[in-house]
C-alpha cells in the first residue's frame, strides 16, 4: 500500500513558482477518450494512482474546451454548456477546488467556462476530457509551461482517465512506481491507424447512478473475482501493442472487447451489484455478435455506463450506420481539430 498522506496540494506545490502571473485569459481544449484496456481500481485514492497501467483512444474533435477568465466579482463562477452553476454544485465545488490546487491562497478570482459536446456524465468520459481541459487551460492561464508529462500526471488528480485525454491517437498510461505517483502519467504511441472508427451507440445519456470512483471502490472492497484483474489488465496490455505493431485489427478488437467484458464481470461481482447495462446495451451487444458471426468485423467496449463504443473499419461505417441509426461515428486520426490544443491572450 502506497502512502495516504501525500496530497495533492504538496505535489502541485513543489511544481509552482513562488509568485503566479495570469494572462488575460486561457483557453484549452482535449479529446475525450475510450480505454481499450481499461484502468479499473486505485491502489491510492487522494492521488487517483491505479492498480493497473491502461491503454485508450483519444476521440478527435469530441471532447472538452474550456475557458478562464478573470471575474471582475471577485467571486469565481463555474459555468457548464452556457449555464452558470450554484457554487456549492458538486460540479463548480470540484472544478474550484482543482483551480486550487495551482492558485493556492493567492487572489486570483476566475471564471471557468467548460464547453462539452458529448452528454456529460453518461459514460463517454466527459470527466477525462474535462480534467484535461481544465489542467491545460490551468497551465496556459498562470503561465507555467509544465512538460506534457507533468500535465499527464496533474489531470490523473482529477480524474484518472484525464491522464489519456492529455494526448490524441492511442495512448498509455502508466501506473507507476513512485509515492508521489509523479511517474504515474500518460505519454503517445507512436501509431497511425487512419481507418480506425469508434462509434457511438448512445443507450441513454442519463447522469449514472453509480460514479466510477464508488464503483472502483465498491469492486476492489467486495468483488473476489477482481483479484485476477490485474494480471488480466497486464496481459491484455501486452497483446494490444502486439496488435497495434502487427498492424492487427482483429486483435486489437477482440482484445479490447474481452477486456471490457471482463471488467464489467468484476463488477457485476461486486456487492450490492453493479451492472451498467440496460436492456437496450445487451440488445446492442447481441447485434454485434450476430454482425460478427455474419462475417462483419466490429467489436465493442464498454464503461461505467449503459452506452457502448463500437470498434471498426471505415470500409464497414456505412453499413453499421444502417445497423445502428444515431451512431456517431468518430475517426480518431483524421487531421482536422483533433488532440489537446491550447491559445493564451495576454494581459491587456
Ligand atoms: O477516470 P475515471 O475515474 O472516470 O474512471 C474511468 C474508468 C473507466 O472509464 C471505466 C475505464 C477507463 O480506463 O477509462
Amino acid at each position: 500500500m502506497l502512502n495516504e498522506n501525500f496530497t495533492k496540494a504538496d505535489i502541485v506545490a513543489r511544481y509552482l513558482p513562488k509568485k503566479l502571473i495570469a494572462a488575460g485569459q486561457a483557453e484549452a481544449f482535449a479529446p475525450s477518450n475510450i480505454a481499450l484496456c481499461k484502468y479499473w481500481g486505485k491502489r491510492q485514492s487522494e492521488l487517483n494512482l491505479p492498480v493497473n497501467s491502461s491503454l485508450s483512444i483519444s476521440l478527435a474533435h469530441l471532447g472538452t474546451r474550456t475557458q478562464i477568465h478573470p471575474s471582475q466579482t471577485g467571486e469565481d463562477q463555474v459555468m457548464l454548456n452556457g449555464q452558470l452553476l450554484p457554487v456549492e454544485s458538486p460540479f463548480a465545488r470540484k472544478v474550484v477546488s482543482f483551480v486550487g490546487l495551482f492558485r493556492r491562497d493567492q487572489s486570483y478570482p476566475v471564471i471557468i467556462d467548460t464547453r462539452n459536446n458529448i452528454p456529460t456524465a453518461a459514460g463517454l468520459a466527459s470527466s477525462a476530457s474535462g480534467f484535461a481541459a481544465l489542467t491545460l487551460a490551468i497551465n496556459q492561464y498562470f503561465q507555467l509551461q509544465f512538460p506534457d508529462t507533468v500535465l499527464s500526471a496533474f489531470a490523473r488528480m482529477g480524474s484518472g482517465s484525464a491522464s489519456r485525454s492529455i494526448y490524441s491517437g492511442f495512448v498509455e498510461w502508466r501506473m507507476g512506481l513512485q509515492e508521489d505517483g509523479m511517474d504515474s502519467h500518460a505519454f503517445p504511441l507512436d501509431v497511425n491507424w487512419p481507418d480506425l472508427r469508434v462509434g457511438l451507440v448512445k443507450v441513454s445519456t442519463a447522469v449514472k447512478a453509480v460514479d466510477s470512483r464508488s464503483g472502483m471502490k465498491r469492486t476492489v472492497e467486495t468483488a473476489s473475482l477482481y483479484q485476477s484483474w490485474p494480471a488480466q489488465a497486464a496481459q491484455d496490455l501486452e497483446k494490444i501493442h502486439q496488435a497495434l505493431s502487427d498492424g492487427s485489427f482483429s486483435e486489437l478488437g477482440a482484445v479490447a472487447e474481452h477486456n471490457a467484458m471482463s471488467m464489467h464481470a468484476t463488477m457485476i461481482a461486486s456487492w450490492p451489484p453493479l451492472l451498467y447495462w440496460q436492456p437496450d446495451s445487451v440488445a446492442a451487444m447481441q447485434k454485434i455478435w450476430a454482425l460478427r458471426e455474419a462475417g462483419v468485423e466490429v467489436y465493442f467496449t464498454m464503461d461505467a455506463g449503459p452506452n457502448l463504443k463500437l470498434l471498426f473499419q471505415e470500409k464497414n461505417q456505412a453499413l453499421l450506420e444502417t445497423e445502428f441509426p444515431g451512431l456517431e461515428v468518430v475517426a480518431p486520426f483524421e487531421a482536422s481539430e483533433s488532440g489537446a490544443s491550447t491559445t493564451v491572450k495576454e494581459p491587456s
